[in-house]
């Protein structure tokens, strides 16, 4: 059967290939895959493949699972719907599964007569058999798998551990579709395993902290996507985020009252653990240390009066690597933290010491003399190999960023690679454990395309399987200068759902069409489990457009995104620079770093520019339900008169007055790509001093507003061009 595996294959290689494309216009994409044992040989006849669908015949599941196979019936849903479980089951299945019920009974509006499952929830009649040969585990490489079958009757869920019990019930909501006739679910065999033991998110919690019910949500969402580490940022320059019993004054002098409870941090660590999730603490050392030095200001390498830092970016403090002090006090410290924290690996930062204090410091440079210590680095890696020597004691494994990779560190340490896939693969070559974040940087504001397509093994590294089974996986990064509890889902969601399809799925999945077409689905459902991402942005825009019509600013909104990278930081000059205490409460601070709207302007234009002397091309191949001309002028005309819609509105909400000058720009855009399409489809040229004008309109309205950018420019700069080019 491997054949149909290729044919998904080929499916995909044709998502970057638009002529073909073309061909296969009115094809429904996606599908399938394989046979897998006992696959028996009437269930291949009915395979559907990917020609011979017709309408809603596409799988929405995200992370695509390692096989499947679509079977042709549907399995319908009433009332009378029941689970089983058998065999080991605990925690893990009985929460999980009666949190499934109620998921699909909110989906469906059915009454159904469980209510919590528990160890007595053996029941011959019923329709989901779940069956789980072992407990579940939560650590690295625990067995994941599953294997769902879904007939018309019945449904069979199988594992060697609750792990894959709870992955397979995500999956099995997410396979559920409605028609006239009700609620059901395709028929399908399924046999999943990840790709990566290790799909993590790092969530910062301290430029700014979010309680726990942040968290939990968010734990949640990791678990519909079939993500298993969460890792906490939990000390900082900005905030020492956790209750220290043995040190008091960490949390009381470093947190400005906002850390967690030595109870909460339990509270959150079950909750992820009985959702197979690994909580993994990161105590960012020695820098990016100074509010530590708040209450032990004896810690530090310089003699100073230390407070909770408020502005962004690297500082100065670093720990004194040269007193004994430091070392006691770690010892103490992190035997409390392994007391909480039951993972087996320990996170130590380690990142961005600039080494300033220990300059400063003339016990750190005599040391450094009478060593032979030559740099900064070398001496970090005393101080590392001294933690080190700590954490085996508490049989903990170290975890760091990629600067703790130096020759002197024995090779059973695991390195998060940030600053470059270079350095991962050369780590993993020398036979350390890595994961990678580089590419990962979800509050770099790229679009999800661009995270997506970051595989953490480079295809042309040309690894050999032993130092390919180095890189653990990835972890999403989480950075928290620009989020608050209200926008930090909008930020993580939906694009990590597609991050974490890459931690799971087979290499070869990676349509991007077909990623952005499940993206949608899956965004909408990761709201049922509690997440804020969409409410809130409607939230935001309710509250700016302060009491008035909230549609002219959406459409805005719509088309616009946050600049890239780290230049906010950079954007309001010296004096009004960002601090922890400012506002993220403005436009820039509810856009999303992948406007939809303007992404399908873009991909209209493309289809449209090709086509557009066709007259036999009516439907795009994917995207539109009408053809992408009529997409792109009702959008286009929509923003055309929003500015006039928008004015006002601004006129009454000062905090809007910054995107004054957007709105009118996106307005003035969208006219030119309006008149480019109308001489196109008249078959008519502009003249060249009106091209440089439009050219030179577009090109000035390049520059970010109000830290935002007009994502429809591409599309319009493209239609100017081939108007000019007739
Ligand atoms: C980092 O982003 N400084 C690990």
């Amino acid at each position: 059967m491997e054949y149909i595996l290729q044919d998904y294959e080929n499916i995909n290689k044709l998502g970057y290939n638009k002529g073909a494309k073309m061909k296969i216009k009115g094809v429904i994409m996606v599908i399938i895959v394989l046979m897998f044992f006992n696959c028996e040989k009437n269930d291949t006849k009915k395979l559907v493949s990917i020609s011979q669908s017709k309408n809603n015949k596409k799988v929405n599941l995200m992370p695509i699972p390692k096989e499947v196979h679509l079977l042709k019936e549907k399995h319908y849903i009433n009332e009378d719907f029941k689970l089983s479980v058998e065999g080991k089951t605990g925690k893990m299945v009985y929460v999980n599964s009666t949190r499934f019920l109620r998921r699909l009974s909110g989906r469906t509006g059915l009454f159904f007569d469980q209510d919590f499952i528990t160890t007595e929830s053996k029941c011959d009649s019923a329709e989901l058999k779940i069956i789980s040969d072992e407990l579940g585990e939560v650590k690295l490489n625990a067995d994941e798998s599953y294997f769902l079958e879904i007939s018309e009757n019945e449904i069979f869920l199988k594992a060697n551990k609750e792990n894959g019990i709870i992955y397979g019930l995500e999956t099995l909501l997410q396979l559920l579709k409605s028609d006239q006739n009700g609620y059901y679910f395709q028929t399908c065999k399924i046999k999943d395993k990840p790709r990566f033991p290790w799909r993590g998110l790092m969530i910062d919690v301290c430029r700014h902290f979010y309680p726990v019910n942040v968290i939990k949500r968010n734990i949640d969402a990791m678990l519909a996507v079939k993500m298993n580490v969460l890792h906490l940022h939990l000390s900082e320059d900005q905030g020492f985020r956790i209750e220290s019993k043995v040190f008091p004054k960490l949390h009381e002098k470093g947190s400005d009252g906002l850390y967690f409870t030595q109870s909460q941090i339990k509270e959150i660590i079950e909750y992820a653990r009985v959702r197979g999730i690994r909580v993994i603490p990161e105590f960012d050392m020695p820098s990016h240390t100074t509010s530590w030095f708040v209450g032990y200001p004896e810690l530090s390498s310089k003699d100073t009066v230390y407070s909770v830092e408020r502005t962004w970016g690297i500082q100065d403090p670093a720990m004194n690597p040269v007193s004994e002090y430091t070392y006691q006090f770690l010892d103490k410290f992190i035997a409390e933290m392994v007391k909480l924290f039951p993972d087996e690996y320990f996170h130590i930062g380690g990142d961005e010491n600039n080494g300033n204090h220990w300059k400063e410091n003339e016990n750190v440079q005599k040391y450094m003399k009478e060593n032979d210590i030559k740099d900064k680095h070398e001496l970090q890696t005393k101080f590392n190999q001294k933690i080190l020597k700590i954490l085996t004691k508490y049989n903990k494994k170290m975890v760091g960023w990629d600067e703790i990779l130096q020759p002197q560190m024995p090779n059973n340490i695991v390195i998060q690679s940030w600053r470059g896939k270079k350095e991962m693969i050369k780590a993993a070559k020398k036979g350390y454990n890595t994961i990678l974040s580089n590419g990962y940087y979800i509050d770099l504001f790229w679009n999800t395309q661009r995270h997506y397509l970051n595989d953490p093994v480079m295809k042309n590294a040309n690894l050999n399987p032993e130092v390919e089974k180095n890189i653990l996986g990835g972890e999403v990064t989480s950075w928290a200068e620009f989020t608050t509890s209200e926008n930090v889902d909008t930020r993580i969601w939906p694009r990590t759902a597609a991050i974490a399809e890459r931690f799971w799925s087979p290499r070869y999945i990676k349509d991007i069409d077909d990623m952005y077409r499940r993206l949608e689905v899956i965004n909408f459902h990761l709201e049922e489990i509690g997440l804020t991402h969409i409410k809130n942005r409607e939230m935001g825009i309710r509250r700016l457009a302060n009491g008035q019509d909230v549609n002219p600013l959406r459409n805005l909104i719509n088309v616009v995104e946050p600049i890239e990278n780290y230049t906010r930081h950079h954007t309001r000059g010296e004096k009004k620079r960002y601090l922890q205490q400012s506002p993220l409460t403005r436009v820039v601070d509810f856009s999303y770093s992948d406007a939809s709207v303007a992404r399908k302007i873009r991909r209209a234009t493309d289809e449209y520019i090709e086509n557009y002397s066709s007259t036999k091309v009516e439907k795009s191949s994917l995207y539109f339900t009408n053809n992408p001309k009529e997409y792109l002028v009702n959008e286009l005309n929509k923003l055309s008169v929003n500015n006039k819609k928008l004015a006002p509105i601004i006129g009454n909400s000062s905090i809007l007055k910054e995107i004054k000058p957007l709105s009118k720009s996106i307005s003035k855009v969208a006219n030119i790509g309006l008149e480019a399409i109308d001489k196109l489809e008249s078959n008519k040229t502009i003249s060249k001093g009106k091209v440089e004008k439009y050219l030179k309109i577009i090109n000035d309205s390049k520059e970010p507003i109000a830290e935002l950018e007009n994502r429809i420019i591409p599309a319009v700069e493209k239609l100017v061009i081939t108007v000019s080019l007739k």
